[in-house]
């Protein structure tokens, strides 16, 4: 890690105080930019690019030159871990992931394994090509989706607004949704694992779908599994832990063996201060300022900043950008970000 030239996320995580805030943005690798889209035009579609090394760590790249950002996240998707369990998505266009098969009985079950993480080689290809070519300019972070947000798209096999499948899984058959959720997080595990050796410099978990747990069943049901992937990690990198929408988790998940918890913009910056203590923060604006005037997310920006003032911290939207947000917008949030100094 000693040839990294810019390691102010790495030490921002581990709660050392930093000359500036590191910034970067969830989903910053995408449609926004162009000379993304033009990648993704020149193969069959997004699979075939998540899939081969050369371009997914080409498009991971862009927006380390383009944007100025402080951190790469490899180029991938969190529906590669239930594919190599056994289920196949199509990735349709302007609609999402959709899955040929999903897991609602015993006998669905019978359908996946616990993935060998040899068959996610091409993201560990991926990240080693990455951190080649960007020769220690900054550090790479690795991702997985929590094992309730796989779970979710395992059940219902398709994105939706309340997960009704899932959840009623959970109550209606508990004992086969335990086991489903045992044999994701046995596989995020090795997947993770293999990331960190492959060069992963920081873990980002991804609970994209927390808000449809409430608090209770969130610990019962999301929170364990969260943690045996902590306390797997603990030492090998440091990880961030966010789960959208699940403010009432942020204490819990403080709770576990990672850096940094990530937050929203529908949280309270002194709530979760309260909330993570110890922890480092990440976030939160909302991502639709990016679509204010110049001036107004520089103030916005600002503010933001201002909320975190002696609180480890690294900046970030509060959920991915939009795809149709312009990338100057991004940049003055960037650029705010990178000039902001306490005090
Ligand atoms: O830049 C980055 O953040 C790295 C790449 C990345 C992608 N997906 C690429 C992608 C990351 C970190 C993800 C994570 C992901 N994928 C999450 C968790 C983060 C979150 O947003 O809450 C989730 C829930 C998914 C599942 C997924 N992938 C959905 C629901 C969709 C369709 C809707 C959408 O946002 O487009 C995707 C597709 C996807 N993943 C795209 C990209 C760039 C768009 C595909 C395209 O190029 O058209």
């Amino acid at each position: 890690m000693s040839d990294l030239k810019n390691d102010l996320i790495l030490r921002a995580a581990r709660g050392e105080k930093t000359k500036r805030t590191p910034v970067w943005l969830m989903r910053q690798a995408g449609r926004i930019l162009p000379e993304y889209r033009a990648v993704r035009a020149s193969l069959s579609g997004f699979k075939e690019l998540v899939e081969t090394p050369e371009r997914a760590a080409e498009v991971t790249i862009q927006p380390v030159d383009i944007l100025g950002v402080d951190a790469a996240i490899i180029f991938s998707d969190i529906l590669v871990v239930p594919e190599a369990m056994g289920l196949i998505y199509q990735m349709v266009e302007k609609k999402g992931p959709l899955f040929e098969k999903t897991i609602r009985t015993h006998k669905d079950l019978e359908q996946v394994k616990v993935c060998d993480p040899e068959e996610l080689s091409y993201v560990y290809e991926a990240i080693k090509i990455t951190n080649n070519e960007l020769n220690g300019r900054v550090p790479l972070i690795g991702f997985a989706g929590a094992p309730f947000t796989i779970f979710c798209y395992m059940v219902e096999g398709s994105g939706s607004k309340t997960f009704s499948n899932a959840r009623k899984l959970i109550y209606a058959n508990p004992e086969l949704a335990h086991q489903l959720m045992q044999m994701i997080t046995d596989s995020t595990i090795a997947y993770l694992k293999g990331q960190i050796n492959a060069g992963a410099h920081l873990i980002q978990i991804f609970d994209s779908w927390a808000s449809v747990l409430g608090q209770e069943l969130y610990r019962d049901f999301s929170l364990p599994y969260m943690k045996k992937i902590t306390d797997a990690l603990f030492g090998l990198a440091p990880i961030t832990l966010f789960a959208k929408g699940a403010n009432f988790s942020i204490k819990d998940l403080a709770s576990l063996q990672c850096n940094t918890v990530g937050l929203d913009w529908n949280v309270p910056v002194s709530f979760a201060r309260e909330q993570c203590l110890g922890k480092t923060l990440q976030g939160n604006l909302d991502p639709a300022v990016l679509y204010s005037s110049g001036r107004d997310i520089v103030y916005h920006t600002k503010k933001m900043m201002a909320a975190f003032v002696g609180h480890p911290h690294i900046a970030n939207l509060g959920h991915g950008v939009y795809p149709d947000m312009r990338p100057e917008a991004v940049k003055t949030f960037i650029n705010t970000v990178k000039e902001y100094r306490h005090e």
